[in-house]
């Protein structure tokens, strides 16, 4: 069933503030949402300064603070301050829940503060029958994720812990998998017989702002290369679902990326921009990536030799994220354009345009054979519906878990990247607006180059 309340910690924090009030405001408007929403937090704050904080949130995110939907979510408000560590503070949830049989429970809040919150919620019977919601950062490398797992399986079964990696509540990225699987034509294609290569960008034109001291703990790699970039290739790569089970989706995923192979030093370029060291909260001299590129093979019958190349930084020309699957050259290059590097492509734009297009060569009008990369653009719209977190939070408000990474996902994606973390490869300056170190091209070498995306 539905749960029949809604509590999140970290109430007066920032992704409260970014995401999760846009969210919930999203949900009582479109989404009948009517259950109680409790937010728990340590600020010293009563419940009209989080209703003001939720106006302004909703309001800098677009919402009309003057419709009836936001007067609702107000309405469904309550607020519970104190310390974590503080049992009164969770007697005090337990009594806002008052008859709710199956609340779900938000940790917007770091993970080291999990393992206490977990087990006051235990404690004082807030976790009987309930629902968690957790979000990255799952750890900080494989050991510490699975510890992390440890804490959190102590008090509630797998079954009802959502761990959020937000690029899969984005539409753009459903729509891989649906359109890999609603159609016949592209699954005899989609293996080493006729793919030679694929590429993953996940480019962004900004810096890492005013997250400096959380970013210089983490780099590229811990904060998207391990989870928002895998999922993408996970969705790209993975064998078809087979039964009706939402756990369908998630097992072939697990097992697509259990067959990554993990990545050896070789295999990774890092790149830090010029002025990193200067953003507040990054320590001196820190070998801190803000830039990785990596080769990723696959071992599996489907995959076997065929080249996958992702990469992901701060700083880049553009803000685009899209993953190319490069089709194989013909056998024979029978109109002797040597050097042309068409050889089709599937293309998938998951931000900020959405657009799936099929790449291909066409003759170009007149007397020679002579041809030109043209495009059939199978979709484009504007930009994605729902924001990412209104629908997981809905999702896990009604249980449904196929949008939500699973512990043996995490774990997986831990592996690929453990050999790689922290500062074992050297770190390379790019200037701001480039596209990265030019060491990263030749990761790409035999196979090519990379494919800038270009704005729509
Ligand atoms: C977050 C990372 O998980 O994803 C950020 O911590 C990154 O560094 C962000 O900017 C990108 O998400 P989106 O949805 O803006 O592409």
């Amino acid at each position: 069933g539905s749960s029949d309340a809604l509590v999140f910690f970290g109430a007066t924090g920032d992704l409260a503030y970014k995401q999760i009030f846009p969210a919930l405001f999203g949900l009582v408007r479109d989404e009948d949402l009517s259950t109680p929403i409790i937010g728990v937090a340590k600020a010293g704050w009563g419940l009209d300064q989080l209703k003001k904080r939720a106006a302004d949130s909703v309001k800098a995110h677009g919402g009309d603070i003057n419709s009836d939907a936001f007067k609702k979510l107000l309405s469904q408000l309550r607020y519970v301050d104190g310390d974590y560590a503080d049992p009164k503070v969770f007697t005090e949830l337990r009594k806002q829940l008052g008859d709710a049989k199956r609340p779900l429970h938000y940790l917007a809040i770091p993970p080291a503060l999990f393992s206490e919150v977990a087990s006051q919620l235990a404690k004082s019977g807030c976790s009987e029958n309930a629902r968690l919601v957790v979000e990255k950062p799952f750890g900080r490398d494989r050991k510490s994720a699975d510890d992390l797992s440890q804490i959190l399986d102590e008090y509630f079964s797998e079954k009802d812990i959502f761990r959020i990696d937000h690029y899969l509540g984005k539409e753009p990225v459903q729509n891989i998998l649906y359109t890999r699987f609603a159609n016949s034509i592209f699954e005899p294609l989609w293996n080493r017989n006729h793919v030679r290569s694929i590429q993953i960008t996940m480019a962004e034109n900004f810096g890492v702002q005013d997250r400096g001291a959380f970013y210089d703990e983490a780099g590229a790699i811990r904060d998207v290369l391990q989870n928002h970039m895998l999922q993408i290739l996970a969705s790209l790569t993975m064998d078809p679902p087979t039964g009706q089970e939402y756990e369908a989706i998630r097992d072939r995923k697990a097992s697509l990326l259990k067959s990554v192979r993990p990545l050896s030093l070789n295999d990774v370029v890092r790149g830090q921009y010029e002025g990193y060291e200067q953003v507040p909260g990054v320590h001196p001299g820190s070998t801190v990536e803000t830039y990785a590129a990596a080769r990723l093979a696959i071992d599996s019958w489907r995959w076997e030799g065929v080249p996958i190349y992702i990469r992901t930084g701060k700083c880049l020309p553009v803000s685009i994220a899209e993953a190319v699957v490069q089709f194989k050259r013909p056998p024979r290059e029978t109109f002797g354009e040597i050097n042309s590097v068409g050889c089709g492509h599937m293309r998938f734009r998951i931000q900020p345009d959405v657009t799936i297009a099929l790449g291909t060569r066409v003759k170009v009008p007149g007397d020679r054979m002579i041809g030109d990369d043209v495009e059939l653009i199978l979709t484009r719209q504007p930009g994605a519906d729902k924001p990412p977190y209104q629908r997981l939070l809905g999702d896990a408000m009604n249980g449904i878990s196929d949008l939500f990474t699973r512990e043996d996902i995490v774990d997986a994606e831990w592996r690929i990247v453990n050999g790689v973390l922290g500062n074992v490869t050297p770190v390379y300056r790019y200037k701001p607006g480039s596209w990265g170190p030019d060491e990263a091209e030749q990761l790409v070498g035999a196979d090519g180059r990379w494919l800038n995306p270009k704005p729509a």
